[in-house]
């Protein structure tokens, strides 16, 4: 299917409201559910479901622990605030384009969101992090967007959009003071909710050692392959970012490799020698703690968006 564009975005606004009752035409936050955290939609009251199919420009999600559907309803406690999350978002390495993957958050714009708090789950470059910690992401490297692939390559998306996008204020501190308030009035223990740079690579294979190694001598505390088209398409139409990566596995930095020539000398002479164990990432894994700590996730964002601001 072709790649869609801001002429198509009033069409598919309208036939989502069409879907919609009157209080929901138009939500003030965004939420995009990652792997195995689409349970996100249990936070949300009078929810509406709008299937992906059917809607123009959007493309069928393929990765198992999505659900293709963008959820409308009511979140919060001292306020009843409108949103619409996203369960499923689409993946360059399903082989959409940047401009699919990007599209349902250009429309989510159009319906009026003022923010949108993008969840994932990635591997984690930090030794600090355990698995099942929560990242505020801080900065990103864009991998893909240095070497050729930026999402925003091509023509402008509308004509009121700056060519140049700054990226340096990407994720919106005052969002991520809130998410630590928001951690803080849900007592979570201080080790849950961390500070990180989330490295953005195309996958979907894993990183080899090798890899691994490099984007944490770059500097990068989390990887995954998602969420930076996304960020970029939300900040080049305004929309205040708010970035929560699940650590769900750590990802794998030898400090010595296993020596192949080694063992081979110590058969020759004779000698016995100890392996080392080498560890797997699964996507099974992923899941599993998206599963364990959805839970906590559901319970944050729904907090951080009680706290933000009415405008
Ligand atoms: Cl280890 N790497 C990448 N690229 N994405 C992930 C991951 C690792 N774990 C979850 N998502």
């Amino acid at each position: 299917s072709p790649a869609p564009t801001f002429e198509t975005i009033p069409e598919t606004v309208a036939a989502i409201r069409k879907a919609l009752p009157e209080g929901l035409h138009t939500p003030s936050v965004g939420i995009v559910c990652g792997s195995g955290l689409s349970g996100l939609v249990e936070s949300l009251r009078d929810v509406t479901l709008v299937p992906y199919d059917g809607l123009p420009g959007f493309a069928k999600s393929t990765v198992p622990g999505h659900r293709s559907s963008l959820a409308f309803g009511f979140i919060g406690e001292k306020q009843a605030v409108p949103v619409v999350a996203m369960l499923g978002r689409f993946h360059p390495y399903e082989g959409h384009s940047l401009s699919t993957v990007m599209y349902p958050i250009r429309v989510m714009a159009a319906l009026g969101i003022k923010d949108i708090i993008i969840t994932n789950a990635a591997g984690a470059l930090n030794p600090e992090f355990s698995v099942g910690s929560i990242v505020v992401v801080r900065d990103h490297l864009a991998l893909p967007g240095l070497s050729g692939f930026n999402p925003l390559i091509g023509p402008t998306f509308s004509p009121e959009v700056t060519r140049f996008l700054p990226v340096s204020g990407a994720y919106s501190p005052a969002l991520r003071r809130l998410a630590f308030l928001a951690a803080h009035q849900l007592g979570l223990p201080s080790d849950d909710l961390v500070e990180g740079t989330y490295a953005w690579v195309s996958g979907p294979t894993y990183e080899s050692p090798a890899e691994g190694t490099f984007l944490r001598r770059v500097g990068a505390d989390m990887v995954g392959m998602s969420t930076v088209p996304e960020v970029l398409a939300a900040r080049e139409l305004g929309v205040g970012v708010l970035v929560l990566s699940l650590a769900t596995n750590k990802v794998v930095i030898p400090e010595k490799y296993r020596s192949i020539k080694e063992e081979v000398a110590a058969e020759l002479a004779g000698k016995k020698i100890e392996l080392p164990v080498e560890e797997v990432v699964s996507h099974a894994e992923v899941l599993e703690i998206g599963k364990i700590k959805g839970d906590v996730m559901r319970k944050l964002v729904a907090k951080i968006i009680d706290l933000i601001p009415e405008s």
